[in-house]
């Protein structure tokens, strides 16, 4: 092949490659492991002082893939590839190792690390000063090796260093909502990255990305199917396929996870039945999973959804969720693997408050279920609301290992053309209280198995990555993927140094882009749920397709599909009555928690329509009417994008031209809809209010039916070739 010379290129040509330079400078797709040039050349060369000769023997695969990840960046971000020594001979070194690989190692590395900590510190080892990368595994090491990069990628001094960290949640894990055929469910961001019909002969780029994307956050699991689970999924050819995954998942400390459909043996298997209690049916899950661990020897267990939403279940056969968890824990058992249950369930036939029925359905069996099984339990106890108050389960079930469970994909929260920097929303479940032992029961300390250091721990994200070359569809959305591992590592970490380090990894340190940026992350959530669902409003969305507003929805299939179930505005007023005079779903709380909510003296203004039914005059702390707060909320929201779109603007030039750009035409976007959204609500609101909108606003664009007769086509993530309407 030809190979083109810059010598022998006219003029024109060169401009063309430059041009082309310019505007394809960053597609997003490197995520944060972008590894920059560092430009502050002091810096950079005092780095490179520090680090001119590496000792890290590397022969296992994971050790080898950390290796290259520090290679990698080293050469990226300062052009500079250590030399390789086996002795401590001159200069300053970096040695990087267990106590297996590195005999000098066994006293360094305390076993308080467990099994995926590490530490870097600085040692004078034979008069010379070095960095000390240590850990007590393979998986340690490569999360010591990310977290080392990230002291460079975010500019931190590394001379005089001591640090050791170990992960509080043991199962981290993504779940990927994507079918076989590669529609993803409630996906915005491409068609599935998994390429089952290529698979298992070609091993995609992508898998290996994807894979070193979640380890430098310490994700440690993926769970590559729907919990809308098809059976083909457990068929060998598909097995064959789900262990090529497995195999480029493994070098970097990542176990494959399946959703499986309870009916399996009955679809697969040719059984008449899936009853869990059946002996023929226990034995096809025992041989199945035999059959599993054959192909991938590390695989990590089984996620269900189990009679939710249509899909079969023990419940279907006159068992319980207990029944059919602990048989398939049993199936696991030997090889080691856990069952993900999910509690996300809600009945048909009881005509009680959706918010409860999870909590009725599940807190029964609490300790009835085998070690192996973990609960998986939304934040919320509807459906990823963009708020929510924390799930009762968290504080109702103290002998069952409950997994968090969080919705990176923005089925709730504009899909990905709205920026929302979902961490606050993460934190604001993990450190509520539940006081189901008394003051300090955080959500945080339930899941991190603080009360109870017998059980298993685990926190979830349902996935937002796709096909898109920049992976979440939003150049901001990857920073939702990346603060999940975070805080799923650590649950108690802070969404703002969250933030920082994303910005600084992703974009620039440059602290006049790093500053206002993160400001307008942080607040980003809140002005979410300002312009789509304020003081508590919840589940007011299109219905199906959960695509822009549609509050008056009222004849979805199902009385809680339908907006008007949820807000119950008349004439009196609005809001959800879950004290003791309406569906009582505050009992299920702790009483601290339900006198707190349910006291109108006390429930922040955020959750009051989530628990109170109240007049449009009633008097708000701000001393307007509930009216004219709600009015209030929906404008501030969508003036709040305007806001941050015009600090957006002076950003330009601190970061590359195309992803400035992208930015900027979804901001415009999401302030269009943010306006659609106000626009809309306060219209249908009004309606039942029959009070003024403050002449201080800009009037709503259109009548009230033009925003009730918008059709929205192919909405993306619902998948198939059925388009909805709203
Ligand atoms: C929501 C979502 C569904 C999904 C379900 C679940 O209801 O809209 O698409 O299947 O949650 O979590 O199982």
């Amino acid at each position: 092949m030809a190979k083109y010379s810059i010598k022998n290129m006219c003029l024109p040509a060169l401009l063309f490659f430059a041009a082309i330079n310019n505007v394809y400078a960053d597609n997003g797709y490197k995520l944060w492991l972008e590894y920059n040039k560092i430009t502050n050349s002091p810096l950079a060369a005092a780095y490179r002082q520090q680090l001119q000769y590496m000792i890290f023997p590397a022969q296992s695969d994971q050790l080898k893939a950390a290796k290259a990840e520090l290679l990698t960046g080293l050469d990226g971000m300062l052009a500079l590839k250590p030399t390789d020594t086996k002795n401590i001979t001159g200069g300053q070194t970096i040695i990087i190792g267990t106590p297996r690989t590195l005999n000098a190692f066994s006293t360094i590395v305390p076993d308080s690390l467990g099994s995926e900590g590490y530490l870097i510190k600085t040692a004078l080892i034979n008069q010379k000063k070095c960095i000390v990368i240590a850990a007590n595994t393979d998986a340690g090491v490569m999360y010591g090796v990310f977290n080392f990069l990230k002291l460079i990628q975010t500019n931190q001094p590394i001379n005089k260093l001591d640090l050791a960290d170990h992960p509080r949640i043991m199962y981290r894990v993504l779940d990927h909502w994507d079918n076989l055929n590669r529609t993803i469910e409630r996906g915005y961001a491409g068609s599935s990255i998994w390429n089952w019909h290529k698979l298992p002969g070609i091993v995609d780029q992508r898998y290996i990305d994807y894979a070193r994307a979640n380890a430098s956050i310490g994700i440690n699991g993926s769970v590559v199917n729907n919990v809308n689970a098809d059976a083909l999924i457990l068929s060998p050819s598909y097995l064959l396929k789900v262990q090529a995954l497995a195999n480029v998942f493994r070098r970097y400390g990542i176990r494959i996870y399946l959703s499986v459909k309870f009916s399996s043996p009955v679809e697969l298997g040719g059984l008449k039945t899936a009853d869990p209690l059946d002996p023929a049916v226990k034995k096809w899950w025992a041989d199945k999973a035999d059959e599993i661990y054959r192909y991938i020897p590390d695989f990590g267990g089984f996620l269900v959804k189990a009679n939710s939403e249509g899909q079969p279940g023990p419940q279907s056969y006159g068992r319980t969720h207990a029944d059919g968890a602990n048989m398939l824990a049993d199936a696991l058992a030997p090889h080691h693997g856990i069952v993900m249950w999910r509690a996300f369930v809600y009945d048909n036939k009881v005509p009680d408050d959706r918010f409860k029925q999870a909590y009725n359905e599940f807190k029964p069996f609490d300790g009835k279920f085998k070690d192996n099984v973990i609960i998986q339990v939304k934040n919320g106890p509807i459906d990823f609301q963009p708020r929510e108050p924390f799930h009762p389960l968290f504080g109702a079930m103290p002998n069952t290992p409950l997994m968090m469970e969080f919705q990176l994909t923005q089925e709730y929260l504009g899909f990905s053309t709205h920026l929302v920097y979902e961490a606050p929303l993460f934190a604001e479940c993990l450190q509520s209280d539940t006081y189901t032992q008394g003051k300090g029961s955080a959500v945080a300390r339930v899941i991190k198995g603080d009360f109870n250091k017998k059980l298993i721990t685990g926190m979830a994200g349902v996935a937002n990555i796709g096909t898109d070359l920049n992976w979440c569809g939003h150049p901001f959305a990857q920073a939702n993927w990346y603060a999940f591992g975070r805080m799923a590592w650590n649950p108690d970490q802070s969404p703002a140094v969250i933030a920082a380090d994303w910005l600084k990894m992703t974009f620039t340190n440059d602290a006049g882009f790093v500053s206002p940026v993160k400001k307008f992350m942080l607040q980003s959530r809140e002005n979410t749920v300002d312009y789509m669902t304020p003081l508590g409003l919840h589940h007011i969305m299109g219905v199906s397709t959960h695509y822009g507003p549609g509050p008056w929805t009222d004849n979805a299939g199902r009385p809680d599909w339908n907006a008007t179930y949820y807000h119950r505005a008349d004439s009196a007023g609005i809001g959800f009555d879950r004290t003791g005079t309406g569906s009582n779903a505050l009992s299920q709380y702790a009483p601290e928690v339900k006198a707190y909510w349910g006291n109108l003296q006390t429930c922040p203004d955020e959750y009051l329509l989530w628990f109170h039914h109240l007049s449009w005059t009633y008097k708000m702390r701000s001393g307007r009417s509930l009216w004219d707060e709600l009015v209030h909320h929906y404008y501030m929201g969508a003036d709040s994008v305007k806001q941050m779109s015009l600090t957006w603007g002076k950003m330009q030039g601190k970061i590359d031209a195309e992803r400035f750009t992208e930015v900027k035409q979804l901001m415009q976007v999401q302030l269009n809809e943010a306006t659609t959204w106000r626009d809309a609500c306060v219209l249908y609101f009004q309606t039942f209010s029959k009070m003024p909108i403050g002449a201080a606003y800009p009037k709503p664009q259109y009548p009230l039916n033009y925003y009730k007769s918008m059709k929205f086509y192919y909405v993306p993530g619902i998948g198939g070739n059925n388009y909805m309407t709203n």
